[in-house]
Formats: C-alpha cells, structure tokens, sequence
C-alpha cells in the first residue's frame, strides 16, 4: 500500500494528537510539522522534520496532504498556501471567523482541485449518524425544530487562553460551531437569524472578552426552526441537542450522555451518543467532576482528550486517510469534504453576529452576497 504523507500545522493539544493517531493509521506517515512553540517537542516524539514556515511545509516535495489545526484566526493563510502547492487539506474547526475568509478558503481548495475537509467531529459521532438515518427513515416524521444549549460557567483565569480572546476563536459561537453545523447537518442551511445575548458576568481581567451568553433563533424557510444557546454564564450546565419532528423526537444528551428516541407511541429507544457505553459513561463522568463543566473547559498543549474525543479524532483520521487513498466520498459527507459545510455554518454565525449588532433579524443571504 503506498504511504500518505502529512504536514502537521500547530501541534498544540489537537494537532498533536491527531498527528499521534495518524501515525497509527495504515498507509498514513507525518513527516513535517510546524509550530512555533511546540514543534520541536512533537517533531522529536514523532522523529520527523521541524519546518520553520508554511512555504518550506507546503511546498514539501513528500507531503501529500496537511492538518491544519493552529488557532482559529491563523487557519486561512495555512489552507490557502496548502491549496497553492496542490496539498490536501484538513482543517480544524471554526475553519475561519468570517464568511469571506472562508469562501476564499473554499475557492482556493475549488481551483487546486485539492480536498479541504473540516474538523466538524460532531458530523462523526455514532448518534448523530443514526439520528439523520432514523429521520430520513421517517422515525420521528417531519423535523420541525432543534434545540441546542453548550452552557457552563466559567471561573476566574489564572491566564486568559486565545480561546477566551472573541477576536482568536470567534467566542462561544465560532469556537463551538459544532452544535450550530450539526443542526444544519440534519435540517439544511438556515435562511434567516436573530440573536440576543452579551457578556453579563464575566468583565474583568481574569476573563477573556467573549459574550458569556448567547441565544441564537434560527429559521429555515420552510416552517421549520431551531434554536441554539451558547455561554459561560449558566451554573447549571446543559448540553443536548433535542430534534423534534411530528411523530417523535430525537435527543442527544451529551451531559448525562445517551440519545434518546421518543417514538409516535409514546415508548423510548435508547442508544449510546458515542462508539460504546464505556464511552458514554466517561464523557458523563467528567461532566459530573470537578475537571470540566459545561463543555466551557479546553484543553492545552500536552494534555490529552478524553476517550470519547480520541475516538472521534480517530473515525476522523481514519475518514479522512482512507480518502487521500482513493475512497468515495459518501454523498452525505461531500459539503463536509470541500469546506462547503463549514462555510455555511459561518455563514450563519455572521448573520447571527450581525443581528446582535445591529438589534434585527438578519438574512444569510445578507452575509452570503
Ligand atoms: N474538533 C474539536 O473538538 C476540537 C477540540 C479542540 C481544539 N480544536 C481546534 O484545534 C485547533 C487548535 O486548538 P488546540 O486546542 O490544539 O489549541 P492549543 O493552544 O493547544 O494549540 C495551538 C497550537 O498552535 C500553535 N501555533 C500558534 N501560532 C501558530 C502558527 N502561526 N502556525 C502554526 N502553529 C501555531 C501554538 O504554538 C500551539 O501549539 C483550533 O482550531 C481548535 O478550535 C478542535
């Protein structure tokens, strides 16, 4: 089997990890990374080259393909240059904080003719799968609304990381797309926002300057609709996303994690959210501890996802290896795979951003033109 050879791009907590699985993987090698702080550590660990910048790692003769997972706001100048030398691409999520920088994203990867998968993870958990086969099934007959809520509080920082700073990781919303992309993963593109919310108990020096609490209504102009909250101002912390349809509805619990289906019948259908019930149980202990609440906590360089995160990066490096050796693209996945998805869920970000702002209801269309 020929080798597919990766260029690591920030080798932080996620990039490193996903590099240490790849590395695992059949017929996949990492053979560059670049990281000012930590590349040195990883490109030791992995007994590969250190490259000092994106044009030396992206114009590497032996590089097929690269990860991208530096901060969100220093995502598109790697993707553009990869895409430039004709490398495939995996980028992690938010793939960018504003349309236009994403579509130019989308573009260059369009015109090199190269793959840009992003690192929706939420695409790839077991119970979101069987969610969008029961809904094209008709278990739960016409979708009408979801819910999501990615609520925790946060305490006072001893240091303010780049993922509290709006203007780094776009803030709750941006950082935590995932709930946002999932929604129009199984109800299609929302066509019109509005969004409330602000930072109400968080000012001061020992936080960052995102808004703590953010409710965003979506409409998908077919009289369906969504809602989605996000922020660390919630002392009770929730984190689900419930899909309601006419003959039932849909939950996926990631707190007291499991799914739930309620059947037209009135009866229930349980399932595991993630690959096992010992999966399951873990996230559910750790949102029950004292190390993490609300899904608001992050990681850093040198410490470890837990087992339910691991094995998602995994079904994702698996995914995205067995493409870059000739795998189809399933249907359901091909918006996923050319950075279309994520597009569209910034898309909707920035119309929600604008609502905020200018106190209205605000079109996609508006941000799209
Ligand atoms: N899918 C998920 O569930 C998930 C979870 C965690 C992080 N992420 C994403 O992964 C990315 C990295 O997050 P993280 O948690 O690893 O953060 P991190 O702070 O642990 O790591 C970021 C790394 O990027 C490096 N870096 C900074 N500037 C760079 C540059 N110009 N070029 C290359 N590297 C640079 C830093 O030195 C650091 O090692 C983010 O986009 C984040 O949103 C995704």
């Amino acid at each position: 089997m020929e080798i597919v050879r990766y260029g690591i791009i920030g080798t932080g907590y996620f990039g490193a990890e996903l590099g240490r699985i790849l590395r695992e993987q059949t017929g996949a090698d990492v053979v560059a990374v670049l990281d000012p702080e930590n590349g040195n550590k990883i490109a030791t660990e992995f007994g590969c080259a250190e490259e000092k910048d994106l044009e030396a790692l992206c114009s590497r003769k032996d590089i097929d393909a690269v990860i991208v997972a530096s901060p969100n706001f220093l995502h598109k100048e790697p993707v553009l240059c990869a895409a430039r030398h004709g490398k495939h691409i995996f980028c992690e999520k938010p793939i960018a904080l504003c349309y236009a920088d994403c579509d130019d994203m989308v573009k260059a990867a369009e015109e090199n003719h190269v793959i840009f998968m992003a690192g929706h993870v939420m695409n790839f958990f077991r119970s979101v799968r069987h969610a969008k086969r029961l809904i094209s099934e008709g278990k739960i007959g016409r979708v009408l609304y979801a819910h999501s809520a990615r609520n925790g509080w946060e305490e006072p920082q001893k240091s303010i990381s780049w993922k509290k700073i709006r203007e780094k990781s776009g803030g709750h919303l941006y950082h935590h797309i995932h709930e946002l992309d999932c929604i129009q993963f199984i109800m299609g593109h929302a066509t019109a926002v509005t969004m409330t919310g602000g930072n109400v108990a968080h000012d001061g020096p020992q936080f960052g300057d995102e808004d703590d609490m953010l409710f965003l209504s979506l409409e998908f102009g077919n009289n369906t609709y969504a809602i989605c909250e996000y922020g660390s101002a919630f002392h009770w912390p929730e984190h689900y996303v419930l899909i309601q349809g006419t003959e039932g509805a849909i939950r996926i619990d990631m707190c007291n994690v499991g799914m739930t289906v309620k059947c037209a019948d009135g009866t229930e259908e349980h399932y595991t959210v993630h690959e096992s019930q010992e999966e399951d149980d873990d996230r559910t202990h750790i949102y029950h501890s004292t190390e993490m609440d609300g899904a608001i906590q992050y990681g850093c360089p040198g410490k470890k996802p837990p087992m339910w995160l691991h094995s998602i990066m995994r079904n994702e490096m698996q995914f995205f290896n067995n493409i870059m050796h000739g795998a189809p693209i399933p249907e359901e996945f091909k918006p996923l795979m050319t950075g279309e998805a994520a597009r569209a869920a910034i898309a909707t970000a920035d119309a929600a951003t604008l609502s905020l702002k200018e106190n209205r209801k605000v079109f996609v269309s508006e941000i799209q033109n």
